[in-house]
């Protein structure tokens, strides 16, 4: 069995995130079916772009945690090729976790809309209303998060495998060290 577990804020910061995460996504994708130009659009709007902003600096404060404190080494009975698929598909998740909500932030600053920040406090744009680069970062945007979601499906059908087999790998971010 495999002793190495992450540490408790490693554990709390990738379960907050991940519900919070999906949460937003479909929020995102709910957002389609309000219709433009009403003043329930705008209030939707500025909320998915605020919970979108504060996950955004839970991520920032998830890599740095990771980029401080590291990760448990996976046991050795876990064979080379997997090691090194689990370590890219780790690093390409938090990539797509920074471009999703860094994208957003970026279009909102390239429209006259700015970010109403839960519909109170008025955060204007930081750049003039450019229609080609809102549309750049717009597009990548809506373009990354179908991406990270198909991510995060492989990701949970790993995690899955290896709570089936019992392998210990699972319970390194479910519970502390034993
Ligand atoms: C939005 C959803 C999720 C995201 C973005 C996400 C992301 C990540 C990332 C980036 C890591 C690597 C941690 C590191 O080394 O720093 C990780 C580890 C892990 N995740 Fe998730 N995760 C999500 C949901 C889930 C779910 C639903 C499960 C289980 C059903 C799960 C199971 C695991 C396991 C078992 C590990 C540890 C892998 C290891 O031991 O190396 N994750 N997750
Ligand atoms: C991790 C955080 C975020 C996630 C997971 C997320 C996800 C999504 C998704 C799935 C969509 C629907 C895309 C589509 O219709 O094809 C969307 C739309 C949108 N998001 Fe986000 N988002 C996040 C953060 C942000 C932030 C921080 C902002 C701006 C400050 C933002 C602004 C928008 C806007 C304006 C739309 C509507 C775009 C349109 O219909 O043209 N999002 N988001």
């Amino acid at each position: 069995m495999n002793d190495a577990h992450y540490n408790r804020m490693a554990r709390v910061l990738h379960w907050l995130i991940a519900l919070l995460l999906l949460a937003q996504l479909a929020f995102g994708w709910w957002l389609g079916d309000i219709a433009r130009d009403t003043p329930a659009r705008g209030y939707y709007v500025n909320l998915h772009k605020s919970v979108g902003l504060l996950l955004g600096l839970l991520i920032l404060a998830r890599i740095a945690w990771r980029l401080r404190h590291g990760a448990p080494a996976l046991p050795d009975f876990v064979p080379h090729w997997q090691q090194k698929l689990a370590a890219a598909s780790h690093y390409l998740l938090y990539l797509l976790m920074l471009i999703v909500p860094v994208t957003g932030y970026l279009a909102s600053n390239f429209s006259k809309h700015g970010v109403k920040f839960f519909n109170v406090l008025v955060l204007p744009p930081l750049g003039s209303d450019d229609k080609q680069l809102y549309a750049l970062f717009n597009q990548t945007h809506k373009a990354s998060a179908p991406l990270l979601l198909i991510l995060v499906v492989l990701h949970v059908a790993a995690a899955l495998m290896h709570g089936l087999r019992r392998d210990g790998i699972f319970s390194r971010i479910w519970q502390r060290s034993s």
